[in-house]
């Protein structure tokens, strides 16, 4: 790309990370602990089911989009020894220190596409829990990942299945309603409810696993969710909701990742 063509496609991006961040700090109130650990998304298996982070006692551990902090509240219970997370709301960063009051834990308000700074080589697990489909640059953000973990550290992360926000149930009809093949931002006027619009990056699956062996992760697991296994005895009601045990049992709600820094 010819250097004015990447300098405004850089200004794009820092625009809608600008202008998202401006309306994730009017609905962070909505978010208090919604999507956070042992939960890796809706309706989904939960960390106590899949048993993927495994043991975190003693390991230094970073979160990418730490919300209101109730998943670093959950690493702090489990014994995970040293706490860090970055998101950029400052809204969400006084919710967390609320949530992590009494608790050593280092925080930074910024963009998880961007180089702060944050040690190199240190982390035994980064994880992100719905935060990093969030990111308008997944090739910058996965190659930081990368560089902050550990050789043989772990990246886990969730997020909504590519497919769930494009299928819709209607009348006993499950049907697409958008292309699963255009990638880019889908925009909204209003965000849970407030007057808070997002420009929300779409993108295949593959693009994210693309991301991901580029930076240079080796994939460990990919898990499509089905419904918490409780659920699967139990009659499922036919619904149209958005979110209902009807849809999730048919699609996956969420996708969650496990991948590893290899080992030289
Ligand atoms: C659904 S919340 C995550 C909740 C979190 N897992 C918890 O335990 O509370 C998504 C978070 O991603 C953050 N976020 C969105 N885009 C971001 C970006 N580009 N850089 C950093 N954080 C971002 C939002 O501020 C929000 O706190």
């Amino acid at each position: 790309m010819e250097s004015s063509s990447l300098q405004k496609g850089m200004t794009f991006l820092n625009t809608i990370i600008e202008n998202n961040k401006k309306s994730w700090d009017i609905v962070a109130k909505h978010f208090a602990g919604g999507d956070a650990l042992p939960s890796y998304g809706p309706l989904a298996q939960t960390e106590e089911e899949l048993n993927l982070i495994g043991s975190v006692a003693g390991k230094t551990v970073l979160e990418v989009g730490f919300g209101s902090g109730h998943s670093l509240l959950y690493m702090n219970k489990n014994g995970a020894k040293e706490l860090w997370g970055v998101d950029f709301s400052s809204a969400q960063m006084d919710l967390a220190q609320k949530t992590l009051y009494g608790i050593e834990v280092s925080l930074f308000t910024a963009p998880m596409e961007e180089e702060i700074g944050l040690p190199k080589n240190y982390f035994d697990l980064v994880y992100s829990i719905y935060a990093i489909g969030w990111s308008s640059d997944l090739p910058a953000t996965f190659k930081l990942v990368y560089s902050y973990l550990k050789e043989g550290g772990e990246f886990i992360f969730s997020w909504e299945h590519p497919f769930y926000n494009q299928i819709k149930c209607r009348d006993h009809q499950f049907s697409l309603t958008d292309s699963y093949q255009r990638e880019g931002h889908i925009e909204t006027t209003t965000f849970k409810g407030e007057d808070a619009p997002m420009q929300i990056p779409k993108y295949k699956m593959a693009t994210f696993i693309n991301a991901l062996l580029k930076a240079g992760f080796e994939l460990v697991e990919i898990i499509e969710s089905d419904i918490p296994v409780h659920a699967k005895g139990e009659e499922i009601p036919y619904s149209e909701k958005y979110y209902s045990l009807h849809k999730a049992s048919n699609f996956p709600t969420t996708f969650i990742v496990k991948a590893r820094k290899r080992t030289i």
